[in-house]
């Protein structure tokens, strides 16, 4: 999973490279999805069940769009917000990521909404560490995560959630950024051995979404921007790894 890992990282680095204004979303799809195949990974987004099946390699959400963006010949233009997720499998093994960065000079309101969802990544990732060490709570981490994402002010969306990992994309459990009864019935301890995909998506407005009549793109009800990032953690007797960091850039957090 390390070695997909690396190459998710390296493919969003890729993505981010060619996210300058006028660039086509399609182009940044194409490049990563080539970039998969030659390393012999399969991308994981492509063709994935859904009403109709996801066309591209990436997902590419701008602004008010929240996740599951499509890529598609709209151009990038100064000021926009970019969400880049994306997966692969690498010898039978997958990783998950993703990152939000700004096209040119952004608004100091979507710096700020951009930031904090980095912020509460990190969070997330010590949190873990840990809650690991005493073999806590899920929903520990959760809280923490919302918490800090409504004190900046924001809202946390609940209608999508983060998801173990491994052989498959999406594997049991859910991962929720946010905590209430129904999250709590489902809740599970933090043990050596799990793989997250931990990715909260924090919403300027309010947390509430909807889905376009393309089927997949998700978009604030309010129109106002989304921020969404994620790494694939693994959890492990030494601490939590990054594995989605690059190759470079690899780490453990530990407690
Ligand atoms: N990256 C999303 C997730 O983390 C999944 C994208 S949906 C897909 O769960 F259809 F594009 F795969
Ligand atoms: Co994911």
């Amino acid at each position: 999973m390390r070695k997909a890992g690396h190459l998710v990282a390296a493919a969003l680095r890729l993505a981010q490279s060619m996210a300058t204004v006028g660039t086509k979303l399609e182009d940044i799809d194409r490049a990563v999805e080539g970039f998969f195949r030659e390393h012999n990974a399969e991308p994981l987004f492509k063709g994935y069940p859904g009403k109709v099946p996801y066309p591209g390699s990436t997902c590419l959400s701008v602004n008010e769009q929240v996740v599951h963006g499509l890529p598609g010949p709209r151009q990038l233009a100064e000021g926009d917000l970019l969400k880049v997720d994306t997966a692969c499998r690498l010898n039978g093994w997958c990783a998950d990521a993703a990152i939000t960065v700004g096209i040119g000079k952004i608004s100091s309101a979507k710096e700020r909404l951009c930031q904090v969802a980095w912020e509460v990544l990190e969070l997330a990732i010590r949190e873990i560490a840990v809650q690991l060490k005493k073999r806590g709570s899920w929903s520990d981490v959760a809280a923490k995560m919302q918490l800090r994402a409504e004190s900046a002010g924001y809202r946390m969306v609940t209608q999508y959630v983060g998801h173990g990992i491994g052989r498959a994309m999406h594997e049991p459990p859910q991962v929720p950024n946010y905590v209430d009864r129904q999250t709590k019935r489902s809740d599970f301890r933090l043990e050596p051995g799990l793989v997250l995909a931990v990715e909260p998506m924090l919403n300027m407005g309010d947390s509430s979404t909807k889905v376009l009549r393309d089927h997949w793109t998700v978009v604030t009800r309010d129109g106002l921007s989304s921020a969404h990032v994620e790494h694939t953690l693994g959890l492990t007797e030494q601490g939590v790894w990054v594995l989605t960091a690059g190759d470079k850039e690899e780490r453990i957090v530990s407690v």
